[in-house]
């Protein structure tokens, strides 16, 4: 049976700390504080594992850190064959105040990864594409790895027939794009980024995916926060609302879309059942405070409330 694979060249850890309130210069003591998965199709690996769906995730991890992100997947029934490198997984600290809505991330960039670690990885890859359903890849890079890495594995993926859900922001996301994975799933900034202007409306929104489907062949399934999303496909397109969810942390939301994408493209379903599934998750993941973490009851539950509504009407 072939699998899904992920590819996190970055692998990370995100350690959520909640404080009151944010004060210069001063120790602020947090009233809460938890670890959880990060890093986007890590992300997805966990999610579709806390679905009950496997996967193989493959990429770049390193010391204590590197251990901890597998044992939190493997909790999940994900399988993990990281290529160990030097250096340390990253921890990116999410600051929740109590006082602001929303959340301040603080990343970090600890893994060092050498010519030989980069061809270990393009090895084990390629074994996994021998098998795989479709593979999703993404985020940032860490030293020793340049975004034509993502331009490559996406091309090796297509040679084999194998689709590719891809998430990045720039400089990444217009390199891989060059090389035409069959999705890609920006946010606003990721968009107006990409396209070098603001996206300010729908309107915006679908112009861009329509520019990209077109020269790339690639469909832009695009998410815009609390104003939900717009799926840009070859012949028609979506704009899904966003679920009416009390809203306790939007971390990894968008990676839970990855997840309901990849979902149907594995089993061989029409790409809608992948965003219905992918933007229940989304709302799921809103409820609870860890990125990426969902229970499988709310995403059950939210299923039925997503519409997928044609666009432009
Ligand atoms: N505040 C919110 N209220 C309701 N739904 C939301 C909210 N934030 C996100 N969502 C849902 O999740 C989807 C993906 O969110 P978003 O656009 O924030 O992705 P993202 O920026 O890629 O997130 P991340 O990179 O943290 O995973 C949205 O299209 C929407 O359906
Ligand atoms: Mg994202």
């Amino acid at each position: 049976m072939p699998t899904i694979v992920t590819l996190t060249p970055n692998t990370t850890l995100d350690h959520t700390v909640i404080i009151p309130s944010f004060v210069h210069l001063k120790t602020i003591r947090s009233t809460g504080s938890f670890f959880s998965m990060g890093g986007k199709p890590t992300d997805a690996s966990f999610i579709l594992g806390t679905l009950g769906i496997p996967s193989l995730a493959l990429g770049c991890a390193a010391g204590a850190i590197g251990r901890k992100v597998e044992d939190l997947l493997h909790e999940r029934g994900v399988t993990t064959d990281f290529i160990e490198v030097n250096g340390e997984t990253r921890i990116n600290t999410i600051i929740v105040c109590e006082d602001v809505i929303g959340q301040t991330t603080l990343t970090v960039n600890t893994l060092d990864v050498l010519p030989e670690h980069v061809e270990a990885l393009k090895r084990r890859y390629a074994e996994a594409l021998e098998d795989a359903s479709v593979v999703v890849m993404g985020g940032t890079l860490p030293r020793g790895v340049t975004p034509e890495f993502y331009a490559e594995c996406i091309e090796m993926a297509r040679a084999r027939h194998v689709p590719t859900v891809y998430d990045a922001a720039e400089p990444n996301l217009s390199i891989g794009l060059a090389a035409c994975p069959t999705y890609i799933k920006p946010n606003e900034a990721e968009l107006g980024q990409l396209m070098g202007q603001t996206i300010e409306s729908f309107e915006e929104a679908f112009a861009a995916g329509r520019q990209i489907l077109e020269q790339y062949g690639t469909a832009p399934i695009i998410t815009l926060g609390p104003q939900g999303a717009l799926a840009v496909l070859p012949d028609r397109a979506y704009r899904i609302p966003p679920l009416p969810v009390e809203v306790v942390s939007a971390g990894g939301a968008g990676d839970a879309v990855l997840a309901g994408i990849t979902a149907s493209l594995h089993r061989g379903q029409p790409i809608e059942d992948g965003l219905r599934l992918g933007f229940a998750a989304a709302a799921a993941t809103c409820l609870l405070p860890g990125t990426a973490d969902v229970r499988a009851a709310d995403v059950e539950r939210l299923l039925p409330q997503v519409a997928l509504i044609p666009y432009p009407g």
